[in-house]
């Protein structure tokens, strides 16, 4: 059943009105304009709680991948609940130390960390450098070097494991630009292993986003475990597993199943509680996607051939995922009413593309009427653009009764 809580436990209608937390959308719609999004403090502890206490025998540590959404309230409020992050850039990682991120919990990671970036991650001090290739690798052992700056790594292993999700966010195959396959890793770290200002110590894995399936994570976590311990029989150790993100949440209930968080935590606990390593997690989208959505006003309803378009004030600029992913948000109306009329849901862009939903039932919509966007908690507002001098939309997080 479509029932708004089943996108975010804090939504609900009051007398007619949708309310986020304990605020009116409407209310929330005046004061900050459309459109905005919108992100509920509770929503985002209680993933976090659930993630946590999942597991029983280990206690990861959790880095945010904060790529998912930078809004500087929610990263503080990941700082405020002692979590590390997972950047890929010198402006994430600058912005992570200044929302009080300790740096001995930041991991940085991407395909393409320029001179400059590594350079700044050096001299932080980070947690880890995750390493996608033997050339990164090279040119961090030269930094390291001349700043004398000794430096924790850990080797990005493309496990080359289809992660069954969208083609565009599959990450972990061998024709897929990321990481080292496995047949090399060994040679990697006798290469480098006379150069004392690097610390090889971990392995780290990523296979893509959005992943609904069990089956790929256990395909993937198997492979490097029997990876660790092959590399142990040759004496290479490793201390630390970095087993990455890639969590899928509910866009559409009638749709989407998603394994429990519970079965992914036994199966981490399964492959690697006896290996007595260090595991790290960089969960983004199951922390804070359901958390978000955004508020919209309809511009006006047009009478289109067969069906009625109904013109938004939000556009692929605020949410690019329908567009480029083809991603299904469910959308709802702030003003309560039955759903019966089937809409194109669209923004003003001169796009075709520019669609949030197609044939949606809605109830009866009017000029200046509100609705919301869900899940847009993760990859919203981080990949949102000036396309059009549009203007980026507000964002807000919302605590109880409280605006921060
Ligand atoms: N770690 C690494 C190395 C990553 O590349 C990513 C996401 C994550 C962690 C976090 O993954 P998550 O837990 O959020 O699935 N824009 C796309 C998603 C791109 C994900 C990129 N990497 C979307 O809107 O679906």
């Amino acid at each position: 059943m479509e029932k708004i809580s089943n996108y975010n436990k804090y939504l609900s209608y009051k007398s007619g009105r949708l309310k986020i937390e304990n605020i009116f959308l409407d209310d929330i719609a005046l004061k900050y304009g459309t459109p905005t999004f919108c992100y509920s403090v509770n929503q985002i502890k209680d993933n976090l709680y659930k993630l946590k206490n999942s597991f029983s025998k280990i206690k990861p540590l959790i880095c945010y991948a904060m790529k998912a959404n930078f809004n500087k309230g929610i990263v503080k409020l990941m700082s405020k609940n002692n979590l590390g992050v997972d950047v890929v850039s010198k402006g994430e990682l600058r912005e992570s130390l200044e929302c009080g991120i300790k740096n001995n919990k930041i991991v940085f990671s991407g395909v393409g960390k320029t001179d400059e970036e590594i350079n700044f991650a050096l001299k932080n001090n980070i947690k880890q450098i995750n390493v996608e290739s033997e050339e990164e690798l090279e040119e961090i052992g030269n930094q390291a070097k001349s700043l004398k700056r000794k430096i924790n790594i850990s080797l990005r292993v493309n496990p080359n494991v289809d992660a069954l999700t969208h083609d565009k966010i599959s990450t972990g195959r061998s024709e897929d630009k990321f990481g080292i396959s496995e047949e090399k890793v060994e040679k990697v770290f006798r290469y480098h292993k006379e150069n004392r200002y690097l610390n090889i110590n971990g392995l780290s894995i990523h296979i893509g986003s959005q992943i609904c399936k069990i089956e790929p994570f256990r395909k993937a976590f198997k492979k490097i475990r029997n990876l660790v311990l092959s590399l142990k029989k040759k004496n290479i150790l490793i201390d630390s597993l970095d087993i990455g993100g890639g969590i899928g949440i509910i866009y559409d209930v009638n749709k989407d199943k998603i394994f429990k968080i519970s079965d992914y935590a036994i199966l981490v606990e399964e492959n690697f509680a006896d290996l007595g390593v260090e595991i790290i997690i960089e969960p983004g989208r199951f922390l804070v996607g359901a958390s978000g959505i955004l508020i919209s006003k309809v511009i006006r309803v047009k009478k289109g051939e067969k069906k009625d378009f109904l013109i938004v004030d939000a556009g692929m600029n605020n949410l690019l995922r329908p567009s480029l992913y083809n991603s299904k948000h469910s959308i709802f109306p702030v003003k309560a009413g039955d759903k019966k009329i089937e809409y194109d849901i669209v923004g003003p862009i001169c796009e075709t593309s520019d669609i949030f939903r197609k044939s949606y039932l809605l109830s009866k919509q009017e000029k200046n009427n509100l609705i919301i966007i869900c899940s847009v908690g993760a990859y919203g507002s981080s990949m949102s653009s000036d396309y059009n001098l549009r203007g980026l939309a507000n964002e807000i997080l919302v605590d109880g009764n409280k605006i921060l």
